[in-house]
């Protein structure tokens, strides 16, 4: 049985066959309407979310099966101080597939453990995001034409954005991908990432903290939101949270072919100005993750379509 935890946990073949279900999926959806029937999905969310835990639940129902699950920690007995091993015994008793989101880091793998059904991690603590990543890919492929052969910048709370670790993770084993890091000192990459993942694969990057120094040279450039819910103090996070603002004025100095992603939601990073540039595909990425989604679902259950 094969789960979700880590962007690794999928070779890059397996992550090619998820992409190509999907942009199937994207032309002809109704074809894979009933392949889930009598399947179900579990979402378990500890953390607030919008579209991790609502594309799931509608990947798994555009797929003909159905979802149950909690939104958050007060409405499961987590609440009453069950264990995350206990919880996923027993949810697994009642579905086929779960997706769990939990603020605390390494929470899927332990659910990976105790699971008799493939898990998904849908957000650890500060630490990944492969659903997300696998998101992020669909929209690369599909908007830029390839996964290789690009100089990507990474903008925002680098530190503690989840998103940001899994998508260097996947990006690193195709070939000539170079990172431009762009964050104020306080929210570099962690160390780990930049030893183990960037210099361990020999992959190029520099650290910037201007985001104007950085936008003439890039491909796509992935703003993030200032991870509020990962401070320990409020005034450090009011210090941070518009760092960065990207406007109609700083896209003027990137590339016409530029991409802007984000994986939202968004907060001030982004001013709405640029909603209708079409560089700026974030909304499209929200779509390209329900086909994803569907694609990752068919692919865990082990469903021949
Ligand atoms: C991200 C997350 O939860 O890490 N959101 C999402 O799943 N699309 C990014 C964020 O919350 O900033």
């Amino acid at each position: 049985m094969k789960h979700l935890v880590n962007p690794l946990d999928l070779s890059i073949d397996e992550i090619q066959e998820i992409l190509d279900l999907a942009k199937d999926i994207e032309r002809d959806m109704k074809k894979y309407s009933k392949v889930c029937e009598g399947k179900k999905l579990a979402t378990l969310f500890y953390e607030p979310s919008t579209r991790t835990r609502l594309s799931h639940e509608a990947a798994m129902l555009n797929l003909g099966g159905s979802v149950l699950g909690f939104s958050s920690a007060d409405e499961s007995s987590a609440s009453k101080g069950e264990s995350i091993s206990d919880t996923i015994r027993t949810v697994s008793c009642y579905s086929d597939i779960i997706a769990i989101r939990h603020p605390k880091e390494g929470s899927a793998l332990i659910a990976s453990e105790f699971s008799q059904v493939p898990i998904i991690n849908a957000g650890d603590g500060g630490h990944e995001h492969p659903t997300q990543t696998l998101t992020d890919l669909l929209t690369i492929q599909a908007e830029k034409g390839r996964l290789d052969n690009l100089t990507v910048g990474l903008c925002g709370d680098l530190k503690f954005g989840r998103t940001v670790h899994s998508l260097i993770k996947a990006l690193v084993r195709y070939p000539n991908i170079k990172f431009v890091l762009i964050s104020p000192e306080e929210l570099r990459l962690p160390n780990y990432i930049v030893q183990e993942v960037l210099k361990k694969n020999n992959v190029p990057y520099i650290e910037e903290v201007r985001l104007t120094n950085a936008l003439p040279n890039l491909d796509l450039l992935y703003m993030t939101r200032v991870q509020k819910e990962r401070f320990f103090n409020e005034a450090e996070y009011i210090r941070m949270k518009d760092f960065y603002v990207l406007d109609s004025n700083k896209m003027k100095l990137a590339d016409k072919n530029m991409l802007v992603l984000h994986p939202l939601p968004r907060v001030n990073e982004i001013h709405p100005e640029i909603d209708n540039d079409p560089r700026a595909v974030y909304f499209k990425q929200v779509q390209y993750g329900v086909y994803v989604r569907m694609a990752l679902i068919i692919k865990l259950l082990d469903i021949q379509v």
